[in-house]
This record gives structure tokens, C-alpha cells and sequence, in this order.
């Protein structure tokens, strides 16, 4: 096959569009995808503060390595969620990135800010891991984005995530969670917006883009993903793809033009009300938000279980400074 742009020796097919390209023209298609993205849904201004989510998996590298290359002042943030040696391994691969480029990154330990780390909180708590871990990275990374007035949190969330979220929100008809789909979620009192410009690219686009630029990444999958269901979506959609190519993009891009915004509109006086949690003043449904809820229910049985001394009280403000390792 041959360069769709120079007619030299392709490297990279993109069979959901029928084209292929030689490692140069890669990049710069894969950069183009992500420019028009931002530019399509207004997710980014150029004199924005973006504070770029780093997971150090190949997603959230590659996007902060085009939004660098595209000009963006980026500030990269990474969770330390105390899961043994992958997280470990993903800490020194997105300190890798950062140091050889000399970027800004904020290092947040879980069990440094609040003495806990996430399979701690997901045993005391007796609930999912994922499900602890999710709502934990959320609520931590939003406050990260909203105590150091960034403009946007960046998130590496890919075609193949973004699809298979949808495939299982429309199995079980999550309505509520059919509405919150979209690339941009704009930003509210005490809620930062948050983007995903990678959101029509593929993970293996992905891939290809990250072994091409040679960036350092975690190539290990979290231990606690072996048999989520999110898997099987993206496994049932790799086979629907490989005998209609386009078809996941079609899933997605069709839903968000045409069948969200009715659900959108068909919603009761626009939405659910947010309120300011009682503990934390963060926004939520409720009285207490699930973070205060589930964190403050975790140190209720680490007092019992002698984990944390007797007179230890959650409190939502971290233990610590949000402060880069190295400020440009
Ligand atoms: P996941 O939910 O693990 O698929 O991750 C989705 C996105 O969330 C990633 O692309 C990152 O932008 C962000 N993210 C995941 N894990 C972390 C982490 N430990 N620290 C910072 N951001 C993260
Ligand atoms: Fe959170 Fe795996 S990354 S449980
Ligand atoms: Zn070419
Ligand atoms: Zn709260």
C-alpha cells in the first residue's frame, strides 16, 4: 500500500477510512485529527491553561505530546493510586515524558493526601475497585483543575473507550448517563470543563502515533481490569469493526449528532440540579457528595480495623500542596 499523500511506502493503514500514510504523514494526519477535534467542539483556546490528566498509558502520553506540539501551555497531572508496581512503573514512565520535555507535572499520591490507597479503599468499602478508583480520579482530578484556575482538564479517552461506554450505556438504556457522552462537558460552579481530544482516534491509531513519535509509556493494563465489562464492549466491537471497518466511529459520531441531542432536549427543565456537597462544598446530587460518602465510610472501618489511629477523621482537603515537580 501507498501514501495516500506522497505515494511513498505506507506504514499505517487507517482502514475505518480507507487510507494509509508513510510514518511522516502519519503524524501529521494523526495531529490534524486532533486539531480539527478541538476545533470542531471548542474544546480548547489558545491561550487556555490545560491541565492534561497522565495516566502514563499511550492515550493520555500521546495526547499531551500533541497538545504540546500543537502550542497548548499544558500542565500534566498524575494520580498515584498505590496499585503495587504498575503504578509505580506508570509514574516513572509519565516522569520520563515530562522530565525529557521539561514540562510541569503535578504528582498527587492518594495515600500521601488522604492515607489511603485505592485497592485500601476499595477493600474497606467492600466495593469494586474500578468503581472506587473512578469516582476517586474524578473528584480528584476536578479539584486539582478548580483550586489551580486551569481552563480544562484534557483526558486521553479514545474512540474505542468513548464507543464501548456508549454500547453499554444503550444496553442497560443509562439514560442519565447517555446525556453526560459528549467531548466537551463545559464547566460549571466548582466544576472544571473537561475535554477528550482523542475521541475519534483509535487506540491503535493511537498506538502507532506513540511508537512512531518513540514516546515512553506504561504498556501494562491495570491488574483490576481482567474481566471488566468494558472490555467485552470493546472486544464485541473489534469484531463488528473488522468485518464492517467504520462501523464504531458511525456508533459514536451518529449517536452525539443526532440522538443526544433529543435525549438532551426531551430531559425535565434541562437537568438535575447540582448542589455543593456538605463536607467538601464540591458539586453533587445529593447532600454528600460519593467521594466524602465512600472516603468517609472507608475511614469508619480502617479506624475499626486499627489501619488508622483511633482519632483519625476523613477530611476532603488533601494533606497536601498541589504544586508541579517542575514549574516552567
Ligand atoms: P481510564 O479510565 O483508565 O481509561 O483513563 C481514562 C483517562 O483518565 C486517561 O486517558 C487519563 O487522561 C485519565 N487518567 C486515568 N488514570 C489516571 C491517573 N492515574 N492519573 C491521572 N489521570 C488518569
Ligand atoms: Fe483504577 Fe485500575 S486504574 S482500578
Ligand atoms: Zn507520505
Ligand atoms: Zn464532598
Amino acid at each position: 500500500m501507498k501514501c495516500r499523500v506522497c505515494g511513498r511506502k505506507a506504514a499505517v493503514e487507517v482502514r475505518r477510512q480507507g487510507q494509509a500514510f508513510c510514518p511522516e504523514h502519519y503524524l501529521e494526519w494523526f495531529e490534524h485529527q486532533v486539531e480539527r477535534a478541538i476545533r470542531r467542539h471548542r474544546m480548547l483556546r489558545k491561550s487556555d491553561r490545560v491541565l492534561v490528566a497522565v495516566s502514563g498509558g499511550k492515550d493520555s502520553i500521546a495526547l499531551w505530546e500533541v497538545l504540546r506540539r500543537l502550542g497548548y501551555a499544558t500542565t500534566g497531572l498524575h494520580l498515584q493510586l498505590g496499585i503495587g508496581g504498575y503504578s509505580q512503573r506508570a509514574l516513572e514512565a509519565t516522569r520520563r515524558y515530562a522530565g525529557e520535555r521539561g514540562l510541569p507535572l503535578i504528582v498527587v499520591d492518594l495515600r500521601e493526601a488522604y492515607r489511603l490507597s485505592i485497592p485500601e479503599l476499595a477493600e474497606l468499602t467492600r466495593r469494586r475497585t474500578c468503581s472506587v478508583c473512578g469516582l476517586t480520579k474524578r473528584y480528584v482530578i476536578n479539584r486539582v483543575a478548580v483550586e489551580e484556575g486551569f481552563d480544562a482538564v484534557a483526558t486521553g479517552h479514545n474512540l474505542d473507550d468513548e464507543a464501548s461506554v456508549l454500547l453499554g450505556n444503550v444496553l442497560h438504556w443509562q439514560t442519565d448517563a447517555l446525556v453526560r457522552q459528549g467531548p466537551v462537558l463545559p464547566a460549571k460552579e466548582k466544576l472544571a470543563k473537561r475535554v477528550k481530544p482523542l475521541y475519534l482516534l483509535t487506540e491503535r491509531e493511537i498506538l502507532a502515533y506513540t511508537l512512531l513519535r518513540r514516546l515512553p509509556y506504561q504498556h501494562e493494563e491495570c491488574p483490576f481490569s481482567v474481566g471488566a465489562k468494558s472490555l467485552l464492549y470493546k472486544e464485541a466491537l473489534n469484531r463488528i469493526e473488522a468485518q464492517s471497518p467504520g462501523t464504531k466511529q458511525a456508533f459514536l459520531e451518529q449517536y452525539l449528532k443526532r440522538i443526544e441531542p433529543v435525549l438532551q432536549a426531551g430531559l425535565p427543565a434541562g437537568e438535575v440540579a447540582l448542589k455543593a456537597c456538605e463536607r467538601c462544598g464540591y458539586p453533587t446530587t445529593g447532600e454528600v457528595c460519593a467521594f466524602c460518602k465512600t472516603w468517609d465510610q472507608a475511614y469508619r472501618w480502617a479506624r475499626k480495623k486499627r489501619i488508622l489511629p483511633g482519632e483519625s477523621v476523613f477530611a476532603p482537603e488533601p494533606a497536601l500542596r498541589f504544586a508541579p515537580e517542575r514549574p516552567n
